[in-house]
């Protein structure tokens, strides 16, 4: 993988003058109200005021990393703040070990957008190194352009609305783009004006090996299809190239060298030498109940599957919850009890969507806090009882579909860190009932 960051760009993870526990900004947490029992804002007036400076038209404003107050920890932020909505908590030093990762990757690594656009995170992937970005939409090609002048974006849907393709294509020169059917094919070569100066991949439908979740009922077609469709994009004057995702945390290498045989046998029939290879996203987070295998046996398995090749094409890949689950946190309240239910400021409209999706069986690492003395939050030992676990709005619906193993003694007050929650958790989070997590901070360093 290529990996520019190092380089002179702008470094958003520069640490900071050290700021004194009495100096940070204790404001620091715009627009979050302060918990009313035992608050610094309680204990220290002026600071009330200092948090309702920060209007919503400057927190739209103070988008990155730049704006974002810093902590050392959790359990900093925790004290300094008591916040009483969900806190997203960045950690640079996992972002830039992430992408580290990807530095094994024999090609080059395109994050995907769609698994967190935040601004606040996409700023995190672009400083661990990330130049190249897998942008589904123009919107996403917009963010990404805006922000990042440098980075190359990649038109990889394989369905785009009229007219995408002839904007991205004349207005931001992109030359990426995925099919998977005649009809998209033609639109494409049409808006763009021919497939001259295009590399147009055909995506290929896999089964589903070790994948939670699918990604080819939707998009992506047989063998066959692919390779009449690889004939027509070599007709058009396109590079050639081929495409897959093997569904989202994959816990199989294997799927990726099944998948990379079905394109090499998929090639041989159109009797078409591929420009690149792009073998989509898949690779899995950390989370518990999964077991996940190391990186390094992804990469190799996949180094194997392409030196089998006849030939050797460029290789991308598109991690997106690779690259960003790891570095984020939500920091979520309790905010009532009743037996063995538990209320939170956070639910499946906001960060926790992914975990109602059928065949989703992972866990979110968890740590609770409680701040029993009014001032010191105290990590409680792991819970073994299981507790119903319901979001903050009115629809019945809001509620975890597996109970939580928290601490027997869990109250309200308390503090519950889900941890790994950067992929499709901000992403999905939606503004029902008035609830919009929407407080960022940096951790470490
Ligand atoms: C085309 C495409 N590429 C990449 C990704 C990212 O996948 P993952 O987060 O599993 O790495 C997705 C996820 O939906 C996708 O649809």
């Amino acid at each position: 993988m290529k990996l520019y960051g190092y380089l002179g760009k702008p470094d958003l993870n520069a640490p900071r003058a050290p700021m004194a526990a009495e100096t940070m900004p204790d404001h620091a947490i715009a627009g979050l109200p302060v918990d009313p029992h035992g608050s610094p804002a309680k204990r220290r007036p002026g600071l009330e005021r200092r948090m309702n400076q920060i209007t919503p038209s400057d927190r739209s404003r103070l988008q990155g990393a730049e704006a974002l107050p810093r902590f050392a920890t959790v359990e900093q932020l925790i004290e300094q703040t008591r916040p009483v909505l969900p806190v997203y908590c960045i950690f640079p030093e996992r972002f830039a070990l992430a992408a580290q990762r990807f530095q094994d990757f024999p090609g080059d690594a395109l994050y995907a957008v769609k698994a967190n656009p935040a601004p606040q995170v996409l700023d995190q992937v672009y400083a661990a190194g990330i130049r190249h970005f897998d942008t589904a939409s123009l919107a996403e090609i917009e963010l990404v352009r805006r922000r990042y002048p440098d980075a190359r974006c990649h038109f990889m849907a394989p369905v785009r609305i009229a007219g995408a393709a002839h904007a991205a294509f004349h207005k931001h020169g992109i030359t990426d783009y995925v099919v998977d059917c005649d009809f998209e094919l033609d639109k494409l070569v049409t808006e763009t004006g021919g497939g001259k100066g295009l590399r147009i991949f055909v995506r290929l439908s896999t089964p589903l090996g070790g994948a939670l979740l699918e990604l080819s009922s939707k998009f992506g077609t047989t063998p066959e299809e692919a390779a009449a469709l690889l004939k027509r994009v070599v007709a058009s004057g396109a590079e050639p190239g081929l495409t897959f995702h093997v569904g989202s945390q994959c816990l199989s290498p294997f799927s990726y060298a099944q998948a990379i045989e079905m394109a090499r046998r998929t090639a041989e029939l159109a009797h078409v030498e591929i420009a690149a290879l792009d073998i989509g996203g898949g690779f899995p987070g950390p989370y518990h109940n999964n077991d996940v295998p190391p990186y390094r046996s992804y990469f190799d398995t996949i180094r194997e599957a392409v030196d089998a090749l006849p030939h050797k094409p460029d290789l991308l890949c598109e991690p997106g919850r690779a690259l960003i689950a790891e570095g984020v946190s939500v920091i979520t309240q309790v905010v009532l009890r009743k037996d063995d239910k538990i209320y939170l400021n956070d639910g499946i409209y906001g960060s926790f969507d992914e975990l109602t999706l059928p065949g989703w069986t992972a866990d979110y690492p968890l740590r609770v806090f409680s701040v029993d003395d009014g001032r010191h939050p105290v990590l409680q030992p792991d819970g073994h009882t299981p507790f119903r676990v319901y979001g903050p709005t009115c629809d019945t619906l809001d509620v975890l579909p597996r109970p939580l193993m928290l601490p027997e003694n869990i109250k309200p007050g308390d503090y519950i860190v889900v941890d790994a929650i950067g992929a499709y958790s901000v992403a999905l989070r939606t503004t029902f009932n008035g609830f919009y997590p929407d407080s960022w901070a940096i951790v470490g360093n």
